[in-house]
């Protein structure tokens, strides 16, 4: 299964009935060339050791893998363990694809990089690795998530980004997305489309989970090299998927469950939620196949999550391919499981984890509870709450 899954997806940028090239003509032979490129740079040593120092030496990998003792002592039940990609550089996994796609943006003699953010993670992420590299970065972000994630606006001004506020529809992630797209199809020749996630047309969804891998990598070498076994179940938080198919992939060959988590938002009864796995049908956004919140026309639906990073009204098709086999079991965690989570291992362990990756722990902290005690969750900590601590701070009124 991880060889087969690593061998997608196909000549089209297919993941079984997923994913694909939903684009005009001129626009697929761009995403040819970017794909060209990508295939002709990633096994070159010369690539390979430039990516594995900047990993080592700048974004500080391994990251660790800590056991969650009080909480899992609290919960009485399984032992949550949390892969610390928190502690990344730029506090989050998104910085594990952002070099690599600046790297092959640079190779490929652009200009200009753009992409979308949502809770700013990916914006910080791209804008330090445009830093890195050289090449000018436009970030745009829907106006309703630069005010609620500020710390990470004013880092990327510092950074020297250029951010555009997104004004139109829900002014959040789905339509940060377009207006980025839009402004990219004006020049896609010097510009290179940093996508966020492993979403998109073809061979961004193949790319993003390429470079994210490591996380699983490492993981399973760290738990087999401390505890001579695999944990027992991996659990992630679902938005576009890059960090639940980065720790997910290397285990697929694996006796091990894995478990993504959707954002609830208000609850699946009311239309504020963003669970496209659970709710969703097949349809087409932003270039490629997938499930999706979409109305009776194939319009997407405005999504919500207390979590800027989770609200995206599809979903990687590789999420979509693992769904289908019964491979991955998604679940979901809503908004005041989020803050509970959120709260919970602040207090416990002295973490503040992002909104995001808090629902990936309520899922687990629900489940931990029933589980005996020699079982092991494995949760990847996708990133650190330093961005949503004022937000949280005013809602519970802290
Ligand atoms: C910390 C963190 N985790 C998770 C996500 C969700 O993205 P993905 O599903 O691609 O991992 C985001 C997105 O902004 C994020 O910032």
């Amino acid at each position: 299964m991880g060889k087969e899954f690593l061998e997608m997806p196909d000549e089209k940028g297919y993941f079984g009935e997923y994913g694909g090239q939903l684009i005009p003509p001129e626009l697929i032979e761009i995403m040819n060339q970017i794909n060209d490129a990508y295939e002709e740079i990633r096994n070159t040593q010369a690539f390979k050791d430039e990516l594995v120092d900047l990993q080592i030496n700048y974004v500080g990998r391994p990251s660790p893998i800590y056991h969650a003792k009080r909480l899992s002592e609290k919960l009485g039940g399984a032992q949550i363990f949390l892969k610390r990609e928190d502690l990344n550089h730029t506090g989050a996994h998104k910085i594990n694809h952002c070099i690599g796609e600046a790297l092959l943006a640079k190779h490929m003699g652009k200009t200009r990089v753009l992409a979308e953010t949502g809770a700013g993670q990916h914006g910080v992420a791209l804008a330090t690795a445009c830093a890195l590299v050289g090449i000018d970065c436009e970030i745009h972000m829907g106006e309703i998530d630069i005010a609620k994630e500020h710390p990470n606006v004013t880092k990327m001004k510092i950074l020297g980004c250029n951010i555009v506020p997104v004004t139109r529809g829900t002014k959040t992630l789905k339509d940060a997305v377009d207006s980025a797209f839009e402004e990219y199809l004006k020049d896609p020749v010097n510009s290179f489309y940093a996508i966020g996630s492993v979403v998109g047309p073809h061979p961004f969804p193949k790319m993003v989970r390429d470079f994210q891998t490591v996380v699983g990598i490492e993981a399973r070498q760290q738990f087999l090299d401390k505890h001579g076994k695999l944990p027992d179940i991996l659990m992630a938080c679902v938005g576009g998927g890059s960090n639940a198919i980065g720790l997910f992939t290397a285990f697929l060959e694996d006796d091990v469950d894995m478990i993504g988590v959707e954002p609830a938002g208000k609850g699946l009864d009311t239309p504020d939620n963003a669970a496209t796995l659970t709710l969703g049908s097949k349809g087409a956004i932003h270039g490629f196949e997938c499930y999706n919140l979409q109305d009776d026309e194939g319009n997407p639906l405005p999504v919500y999550s207390i979590a800027s990073g989770l609200d995206y009204p599809g979903v990687g098709p590789q999420h979509c391919y693992l769904k289908d086999i019964e491979r991955v079991q998604y679940v979901t965690a809503d908004d005041k499981e989020c803050l509970d989570a959120f709260m919970e291992l602040s207090r416990m362990e002295g973490i503040i984890p992002a909104l995001e990756s808090a629902h990936a722990l309520a899922h687990a902290m629900k489940i931990a509870k029933d589980m005996p005690t020699d079982k092991n969750i494995l949760v990847n900590l996708s990133g650190r709450g330093d961005k949503d601590a004022d937000f949280v701070a005013e809602k519970l009124s802290l």
